[in-house]
């Protein structure tokens, strides 16, 4: 990457980060990404999407598509940058960095459009915050007739100019549960002519640890994590209802159904026990994001002439890109962002991205692109 060229994406990224939009209002960021890709000669596609952008450069099959997510936090931003936020809000997951990245594989892509064998489809995906950006472009087609789909998120544990790559599982399954428990209310003093709320509801919470402890394989991992209780309003009144809520985090599809199955039956087991009623609420969160075995090793010898690729665990974080994974295979990397012993971690008000690990995250779109369309066409 040319000196020049990296000046311009460093801009970029600053202009984006002083400009961050919320889940499913990335209206500027949207006219702004389009207008780039505009000027570059891509033309941005009619696909039905409130905000995100989907472009294409090449023609014909097979179909690489390269994700960037675009959305920003509700966090007040703390750093000292002379390009920090501007607005109500803050990027502070480097959906800056990200998007800049695909902006640059763009540029780059353009030029060697001649040589492209396929379609580079470009996807600025809207609202990963919240999860619904993946399953928005799913539901406009933004899949069809893609053959695998490359995506990655900024690490800041890692350096710029490392990679974090592995075959599987590398973030987790996430589950999003609020537990409603109705009991019949009484005076303290009488709880036999009640069905105790409080007890019903903290017994709950006591068995939900044993499913992990006990049900999970040794060789296998899951977190469950009862994070909120809310129950009762004073001291001599037992209440008539209260919910707890929290989350589940697994790695494997398998382990995941069966935690979730677990979970129902300690769940609904406890209530019936004191007698009370439950209702269970799942949030819209993803599974887990899961790497083609087939891909992965291809991805990461394709990375390493321009990073240092490293096996990485999993982050027990989640992510939207396993909705696409679920269609097409894809692979997911991590990419260094900053490294310091005491980087600040994602969704923090001082969180900060390197611009040095740019032109890895450009490297590894536009590298990774072509060697996939290598490999489907001859296919
Ligand atoms: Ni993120």
């Amino acid at each position: 990457m040319t000196e020049a060229f990296y000046q311009k994406l460093a801009k970029v990224k600053h202009y984006l980060h002083s400009k961050p939009e919320l889940s499913e209002q990335e209206i500027e960021t949207t006219a702004y990404i389009k207008s780039y890709l505009t000027d570059l000669g891509i033309k941005p596609l009619d696909y039905p999407l409130t905000t995100g952008v989907i472009a294409e450069i090449g023609k014909g099959l097979p179909v690489i598509a390269l994700r960037a997510d675009i959305d920003a936090l509700p966090i007040v931003e703390k750093t000292e940058v002379d390009y920090a936020s501007q607005n109500q809000a803050m990027h502070a997951c480097g959906h800056d960095f990200h998007q800049t990245s695909l902006l640059g594989a763009a540029e780059l892509l353009k030029t060697r459009e001649a040589e492209l064998q396929g379609t580079v489809r470009l996807i600025f995906q809207p609202a990963e915050e919240n999860f619904q950006g993946a399953y928005q472009v799913i539901a406009a087609g933004g899949l069809n007739q893609v053959s695998a789909i490359l995506g990655y998120h900024n690490n800041p544990h890692l350096k710029p100019g490392q990679i974090g790559l592995r075959s599987g599982a590398i973030m987790a399954g996430v589950e999003q549960f609020r537990v409603h428990v109705k009991g019949v209310s009484a005076h303290a003093a009488r709880p036999d002519l009640g069905v105790d709320t409080v007890l019903t509801l903290t017994s709950i919470v006591n068995n939900l640890q044993a499913i992990v402890a006990r049900t999970v394989s040794p060789f296998e991992s899951a977190v469950l994590s009862v994070t909120h209780l809310d129950v009762g309003t004073t001291w001599n009144v037992l209440p008539a209802e209260g919910f707890f809520e929290g989350t589940i985090r697994t790695f494997d599809p398998q382990v995941r159904l069966s935690v979730i199955d677990q979970f129902t039956k300690v769940v609904e087991a406890t209530a019936a026990q004191f007698g009370a009623e439950v209702s269970i609420e799942w949030g819209n969160s993803p599974k887990v994001t899961f790497n083609d075995a087939e891909l992965t090793p291809l991805v990461a010898e394709g990375s390493k002439d321009f990073a240092q690729v490293i096996e990485t665990l999993p982050s027990t974080g989640g992510e939207d890109f396993a909705a696409y994974q679920e269609k097409v295979p894809g692979v997911f990397a991590f990419i260094g962002s900053n490294g310091d012993e005491n980087a600040p971690d994602w969704h923090h008000d001082n969180f900060i991205v390197k611009d040095a690990a740019l032109p890895i995250a450009v490297n590894y779109y536009v590298e990774n692109a072509i060697r996939l369309l290598d490999y489907y066409r001859q296919e």
